[in-house]
């Protein structure tokens, strides 16, 4: 048992009470965010003429040995302490003496978490939105090559109309895109400092914390102490932002494993991203989907989890807001995990464009277009809906489709069909007549990959990085 505290206290903490308080078991994620914070914290302490120069160097150099010492496996973070905040001070004062007693001067606990979980937070918005730029970067280049790889579009998953598989794909490349804009607006929402914030009143030194604020590349401070040290809205936001991502995943996971399957056969998911049986030697489980679709459940567990905590709090810290890490970084590992695998198994998945184009040949997909064809011929359009409808009937019953039958049975059906009903209800034609932008018409998905392409490389060089 190792705190920071103990001077007005009469007994030992109660060791059940100590178990249940201390956060070391998981804080310790934060290890190198508050070396960070700590290093910027003193360097302008000093500048304020609150530390000497000689303290100052002191505690940077023993900061910084800590943090390689950590890093090279040198030194272990040991649970006996309360927290990584009592762990890294302890250290540094059984190293430096003196000094490192004077780290902690014009902070509390309460701005210093709240700043570890800000950096901690901020750089996993960078690290998922670089993640998601690699699988929109996987989308694209599927959609580049598909352009005129004909399928069943579908509503209440039964076939409507035909589609592409790049016009497919193009509607999970804008939520993915969507998903990337949400985390930009998060990170510019987010990127102000609470250090200096005190305990939740400010501080009586005189501190710069505009200057500490640059030193971690934050906009600026916070500009209410009290709000700093309570707020936890970004953490909330990116549980929101990481539930969609997350949802999205889920409904594209669902897709891949209808036409995985042996009914469908549209896709094949390889044989490094799927998983055989115990018992059943045939079979070639799409698991990984299915992981990905389950954990979604546990993500937005998470953002639950953490709206509930802060529901009732009053300003401005409580010790609920410990709560608020386990569940965050469990959902963040979950997201970044996922979206990788996601991105292995479609850049790896292989797409059967002739049963897709079969499939969307066997179920009427055409049977609108058909419509249109007597529309504009003159046929009122409900009619015209009717008579196809008499049209699919007849097909049904002869198992057949519409392309496939002959001029004189449509003709039997209504006079208004002519030779030129065939082209008419093409799959090509079909879907190269939806020409409006958004719509899978060739040259509208190509303006389309155009305007994406763009987006990709205007947020995502590597040169700025910096949202
Ligand atoms: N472990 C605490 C947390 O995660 C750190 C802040 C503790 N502050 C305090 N006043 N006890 O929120």
């Amino acid at each position: 048992m190792a705190q920071l505290w103990g001077g007005r206290f009469t007994k030992e903490t109660d060791k059940l009470v100590y178990d249940f308080n201390a956060s070391i078991t998981f804080d310790k994620k934060l290890f190198e965010q508050d070396i960070e914070g700590s290093i910027a914290h003193v360097v302008m302490l000093e500048k304020q003429g609150v530390l000497s120069l000689d303290e100052k160097d002191a505690i940077v150099k023993g900061l910084t040995q800590i943090r390689k010492d950590v890093e090279e496996g040198k030194l272990a973070v040991s649970e006996e302490y309360e927290d990584i905040h009592s762990f890294v001070e302890a250290v540094l004062t059984e190293r430096i003496g003196e000094a490192g007693k004077k780290l902690h001067t014009g902070r509390s606990r309460n701005d210093q978490v709240a700043l570890d979980m800000k950096l901690y937070v901020r750089g996993e918005v960078v690290t998922v939105a670089e993640k998601l730029q690699n699988l929109l970067e996987i989308i694209l280049s599927v959609m580049e090559g598909s352009l005129t790889t004909y399928m069943p579009g579908f509503t209440h998953l039964q076939k409507a109309q035909p589609t592409t598989l790049a016009h497919h794909m193009g509607a999970y490349f804008e939520m993915f895109k969507r998903d990337v804009l949400r985390l930009h607006d998060i990170y510019k929402r987010m990127n102000y400092c609470p250090l200096g914030s005190g305990a939740f009143a400010g501080t009586t030194y005189p501190l710069d914390r505009s200057y500490t604020a640059s030193l971690m590349g934050f906009e600026g401070p916070t500009l209410n102490s009290m709000d700093s040290v309570a707020d936890r809205d970004y953490i909330i936001e990116f549980l929101s932002a990481l539930s969609t991502v997350m949802m999205h995943l889920s409904r594209f996971s669902e897709e891949i494993i209808i036409w995985n399957s042996n009914e469908y056969k549209f896709v094949e998911i390889d044989d490094a991203f799927s998983t055989g049986s115990s018992i059943m030697p045939q079979k070639k489980n799409p698991d990984i989907a299915e992981l990905v679709r389950g954990k979604t459940g546990r993500v937005y567990g998470a953002l639950v989890s953490i709206l509930t905590t802060m529901k009732g709090l009053p300003l401005a810290y409580n010790k609920d807001m410990q709560e608020d890490k386990e569940v965050t970084f469990d959902a963040i590992e979950t997201v970044k995990n996922c979206l990788e695998l996601f991105a292995g198994m479609l850049s790896t998945m292989r797409f059967n464009a002739k049963i897709m184009e079969e499939s969307a040949m066997k179920g009427f997909t055409n049977a609108t277009d058909a419509a249109d064809y007597l529309v504009n011929r003159n046929v009122p359009f409900r009619d015209a809906h009717g008579i196809i409808g008499r049209l699919v009937l007849y097909c049904i019953e002869k198992n057949t489709s519409i392309d496939a039958l002959s001029l004189e049975e449509l003709k039997a059906i209504s006079p208004v069909f002519e030779a030129d009903i065939y082209e008419a209800v093409s799959l090509k034609t079909c879907v190269d007549k939806r020409l409006t932008i958004g719509a899978p018409g060739e040259e509208a998905m190509k303006e389309v990959i155009r305007i994406n392409k763009g987006f990709l490389s205007q947020f995502w060089t590597k040169e700025s990085e910096k949202f």
